[in-house]
């Protein structure tokens, strides 16, 4: 029983639009210096480089966001979320992809 109220609550987090679902690959390589810090650059620090909306112009502070960053523009075996960056598609699913993995795998 106990099982069943697991997998329903995975469901339930699953259908409110939430993570990407995205896990770490033991043999990750993306790094904030190979990826994370180009990634929010080209992306996300025109509009969240300082102040309101959550700033995300640091390494900490995007740990400190990550379960909402995924939820908004990663991609991943649950979802291929694209709500970030507001407005725009120019952000490729493969990069979507990577930005889970990376947050999954705790951003190095
Ligand atoms: C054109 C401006 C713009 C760009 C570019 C942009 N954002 Fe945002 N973002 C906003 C605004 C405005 C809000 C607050 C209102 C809202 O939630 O829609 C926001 C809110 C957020 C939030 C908070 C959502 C919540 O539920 O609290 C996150 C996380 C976020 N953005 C991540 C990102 C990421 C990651 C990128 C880059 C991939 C990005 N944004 C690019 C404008 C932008």
């Amino acid at each position: 029983m106990k099982k069943l109220f697991l997998v329903l609550g995975f469901l339930a987090i699953g259908c409110s639009g939430g993570g990407s679902g995205a896990t770490c690959p033991t043999n990750s390589t993306l790094t904030y210096d190979n990826f994370g810090r180009q990634f929010f650059a080209t992306y996300c620090d025109r509009c969240h480089a300082s102040g309101t909306r959550p700033a995300l112009s640091t390494l900490a502070l995007i740990r400190a966001n990550s379960t909402a960053i995924d939820s908004e523009s990663a991609a991943g075996p649950s979802a291929v979320n694209t709500a970030m960056p507001q407005g725009s598609t120019t952000v490729s699913e493969a990069a979507r992809r990577q930005l889970g993995e990376w947050l999954a795998c705790g951003a190095p």
